[in-house]
């Protein structure tokens, strides 16, 4: 069996903050269980916003040469990706956002280089993604899980599981909760299971 191969994306900039916290138990759940995890803190990268040339038309490879092509590759590499963000004005980070972005050259490359069929949909990989926000609203990951879908649909990932956290704020709040670390650290044990049928 191959060792499988984890992606965990920090895309706060807070360093410590609630999200980091939170998947740093998911990372340490699942290393304990074997699964080999890359982390990468999307705020000590250097990742342009997608400038929409459509270099990539000619062979779904992105014009612009910076960190995007590391973390791309790594994640292609993966079964799986663990991705952190905390809720800004009711949607992902603009560090995720930005990565998000640049995935368009793969969009492109599938859809429009390769001419790969739209259905059905085969999964190779499974995800999982942490969320926290402030305020309490039933609507407050709404547009975090849409935008997940379809990039989630880029990468043929199977959206596993989600743990989102409301009423956290300030640094450290998190904290205060050790339920829900407890959660991360489960989460990222029962991911390297499900991560199994893959390999
Ligand atoms: C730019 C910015 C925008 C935010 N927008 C929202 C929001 O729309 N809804 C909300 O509940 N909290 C919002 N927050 C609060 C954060 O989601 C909250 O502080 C969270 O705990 C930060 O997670 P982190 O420590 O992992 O960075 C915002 C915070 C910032 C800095």
């Amino acid at each position: 069996m191959q060792p499988l191969k984890i992606v965990a994306i920090y895309g706060s900039p807070r360093r410590k903050g609630n999200t980091a916290l939170l998947l740093k138990e998911a990372v340490k759940g699942a290393q304990d269980f074997g699964a080999n995890v890359e982390e990468i803190v999307l705020r000590d990268l250097n990742i342009s916003p997608c400038l929409e040339i459509y270099g990539c038309k000619e062979s779904g490879e992105c014009r612009i040469k910076d960190d995007f092509q590391t973390v791309r590759d790594k994640i292609l590499a993966s079964h799986g990706l663990m991705i952190a963000s905390p809720v800004f004005f009711y949607a992902v980070s603009a560090h995720l956002k930005i990565l998000m972005d640049r995935f368009q050259s793969l969009w492109v490359k599938k859809y429009w280089v390769d001419n790969i069929p739209g259905e059905p949909q085969k999964f190779i990989r499974k995800g999982l993604l942490i969320s926290v926000g402030a305020t309490k609203g039933k609507k407050l990951f709404d547009g975090i899980l849409l935008t997940l879908r379809y990039f989630f649909d880029v990468l043929d990932m199977e959206l596993w599981r989600t743990l989102l956290y409301r009423g956290l704020d300030f640094e450290g709040d998190i904290l205060k909760h050790p339920d829900y670390l407890d959660e991360a650290y489960a989460a990222g044990k029962g991911f390297v299971e499900a991560l199994g049928d893959l390999c």
